[in-house]
């Protein structure tokens, strides 16, 4: 390998520099200095000299941002400083109110005036990138606030995300945060080139913003238009011990580091200035490149947020003063009726096609028959229909002043519109029901359910796909989702070679790592929620004890009533759940809750208490293979040590197998590996070191 000259190692420096002053400048500043073919130019130069120089590729390096490498998962990863969320006001006594609690709580004179630093609530992705000695070295997402994922390697991709933080004193730590967001008219290119490629479109900018951010594939996170916005810090710790005193201070600082900072900022010195602003944007909002959804008011003094404080879930030195929803009025054309996964008959409005804040509505939802009783509305009617942020549209009254006459009531079916049988009303109940178990529309709900977020969370299979297997006759059941193949997808519109392989592989994945828990979720037993769901995974080794449990036992889990009990043990004793259930047997969806890790504790399975790593290609799939050692009671791992009792060995099986060596590990082939699996009893130890031929056993 040839090492480059000091004065190569200068170019390479220099053009490093340039490259992300220039990006800058573009992508920051949106004030380019140069031509776009000299900048291309000055890039290609410097990828160049790292491709035949390696030792020249620094990781600020700005050939890093196109992406390329593909991540097994998003881990996650604690935030130093929690990220809280904000409360929310809605009109202007709420803020009145707000600023003089502030007031109060901070005990302040009557000449001491509030100020605040304003911005636009951005609607995108919250995120925190992480600095060390100025070089990016993180990117979290918020997460549930305590843990974010880790997507460094997509943020990595940002056009204007600095790799280095520019200018002088240089902090040795520090936390960015800030939203990723996507503009308006980038949006609407992307879903115009996702259409052209007949991949799905995105319902908003936040929703693509977040999709784009969250993928594995960071080739894919390179090509989205995509910006961060940064709006604060975390942990900030600079070698000379400065600390800020201000948030407009802060936001300074971050601009002159080379983030891109809200242009609309602006420091309010009262609160009444504040509400001006709140207004202001509230008129411009349409005018804005990007969605925003209100004005976050932060007390500027950064002492003073500090005496505020917190409460559990937000700060009481900021706050969010949203925008009102956005409402419309439109023509209700009829009432439909759609059954649900529980058989729940549930009305939708059938409207006019409306613009409503920006987004065309054609659909509301009216939650049940005594919502269209209270509200009195009629089809025909014109009604005032209302959207808030993401959430569905809903209809809030009728302009009954428009009524001429034509207008009818509504019936609400006694039969359910799918199958005709009897939709019963349950006393005390607001839902009307289907009562067939075997309702076609409650089957197809029910497969959706299995695969969504709230079951296997088969990513790249959304209920419309799903659909239209159903509807072409490529699937009847949940156990043929998972025995299909890319050729079985190809068929259907709008469907490639590389999404139907995709979702193939989703499939495939979603199957080897449900746990149980997920998959007891994924059933969709009436009255068994996500807790539910954990207690349970919790009390049972899996789902055939579960199915053995009677009343008594089910009553005896604190989390379980009667009402959940008793549906529990209908749903197994229902045929069509018991079909369905051997067939997830056969497919090898079949995991194992904690009561399983206990008995493998106990030593009752075959590699109870043992450590298995795998390495090398196996004839299966890793997290199959992983899975099959879980299911006999060992522990996987990723990486050598004494720890482990077997190393599993494949084709080509690298530099873990010599260490294995080493360390004197037992080496298995695959061979060896399924005979332990179907070893009752404690393992004979095998001999060192030994790895014969390769079979495909597994
Ligand atoms: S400050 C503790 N400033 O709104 C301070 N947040 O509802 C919390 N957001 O998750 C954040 N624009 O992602 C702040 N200018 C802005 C913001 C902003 C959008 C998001 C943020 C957060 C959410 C809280």
């Amino acid at each position: 390998m040839p090492t480059a000259s000091l004065e190569t190692q200068k170019e390479a420096e220099g053009l490093r520099r340039d490259l992300a002053y220039h990006s800058w400048r573009y992508h920051v500043l949106d004030a380019p200095e140069i031509p776009d073919a000299e900048y291309d130019r000055c890039y290609r130069r410097l990828r160049d000299l790292e491709a035949a120089y390696p030792e020249l590729l620094t990781p600020d390096s700005p050939t890093l941002k196109v992406g390329g490498a593909t991540l097994d998962t998003l881990p996650g990863r604690k935030h130093s400083q929690r990220m809280y969320s904000l409360d929310n006001i809605f009109n202007d006594p709420e803020w009145t109110e707000y600023a003089k609690r502030a007031r109060r709580a901070l005990a302040l004179k009557a000449e001491e005036e509030l100020s605040f630093w304003m911005e636009p609530k951005m609607d995108g992705l919250a995120m925190e990138l992480i600095y060390e000695q100025g070089v990016f070295s993180a990117a979290l997402t918020r997460g549930d606030g305590e843990t974010g994922e880790v997507v460094t390697e997509n943020v990595r991709t940002i056009k204007n995300v600095p790799l280095r933080l520019r200018g002088e004193a240089l902090p040795l730590r520090m936390e960015v945060r800030g939203e990723v967001v996507m503009t308006r008219a980038d949006f609407a290119a992307l879903n115009q080139r996702q259409t052209a490629e007949g991949r799905k479109i995105f319902a908003n900018p936040r929703n693509a913003a977040a999709g784009s951010v969250r993928q594995l594939d960071t080739g894919v996170t390179a090509s989205r238009p995509l910006r961060f916005i940064a709006y604060g810090i975390g942990t900030a710790v600079f070698a000379d011990g400065r600390v800020f005193k201000t948030q407009n201070e802060i936001i300074e600082n971050l601009a002159a580091h080379g983030f891109a900072v809200a242009p609309e900022a602006e420091l309010c010195p009262a609160p009444a200035a504040a509400l001006d602003y709140y207004h202001k944007l509230k008129e411009k909002r349409q005018e804005l490149r990007f969605d925003i959804d209100g004005v976050v008011a932060k007390l500027n003094r950064l002492d003073w947020q500090q005496e505020l404080g917190f409460t559990s879930h937000a700060p009481r030195w900021a706050v969010a003063l949203k925008f009102p929803a956005e409402q419309a009025g439109t023509r209700l054309k009829d009432i439909q009726v759609q059954v649900g996964r529980t058989g729940v008959l549930t009305p939708v409005a059938v409207l006019e096609p409306v613009n409503v804040g920006g987004v065309m509505v054609s659909r509301a939802t009216l939650h049940n028959e005594d919502e269209i009783k209270n509200k009195d509305l009629k089809i025909g009617d014109m009604v005032l229909v209302q959207r808030a942020g993401d959430v569905i549209p809903e209809i809030l009254a009728p302009l009954s002043e428009y009524r001429n006459g034509t207008e009818r009531d509504f019936d609400f079916p006694a039969l359910c519109p799918a199958c005709g049988h009897v939709a019963r009303r349950a006393f005390g109940e607001a839902a009307r029901r289907c009562v067939n178990s075997s309702c076609p529309a409650v089957r197809r709900r029910t497969i959706i359910h299995f695969v969504s977020k709230a079951g296997l969370d088969v990513q790249g299979l959304g209920s419309s796909w799903v659909e239209m297997l159903l509807d072409k006759g490529v699937a009847h059941t949940v156990a043929d989702l998972f025995r299909l193949t890319p050729e079985d997808l190809l068929p259907l519109e709008r469907m490639g070679q590389k999404l139907a392989a995709n979702i193939v592989e989703a499939l495939r994945t979603a199957r080897a790592e449900a746990g149980l828990e997920t998959l007891i979720r994924a059933l969709g037993i009436r009255h068994i929620g996500a807790r539910t769901a954990v207690s349970l995974a919790e009390r049972y080794g899996d789902l055939d004890e579960l199915a053995r449990a009677s009343l008594e036992d089910l009553l005896d889990i604190p989390d379980i009533g009667p009402e959940a009990a008793a549906s529990i043990t209908a749903f197994f004793a229902d045929e069509g759940n018991i079909t369905l259930l051997a067939e997830l047997k056969e497919l090898g969806l079949w995991p194992r809750g904690k009561a399983g890790a206990r008995l493998a504790a106990q030593g009752a399975l075959p590699l109870s208490g043992k450590t298995v790593l795998f390495t090398g290609a196996l004839s299966l799939d890793r997290a199959s293979a992983g899975k099959l050692a879980e299911a006999a009671g060992a522990k996987v791992v990723g990486s050598i040590s004494r720890a482990v009792d077997y190393l599993v060995v494949g084709e080509k099986a690298g530099s873990k197998l010599a260490k294995a060596r080493e360390l004197g590990i037992t080496i298995v082939n695959e061979a060896d590996f399924a005979a332990l699996l179907q070893k009752n009893n404690e393992l004979p130890e095998l001999p060192a070191g030994r790895a014969s031929g390769q079979h495909s056993l597994l």
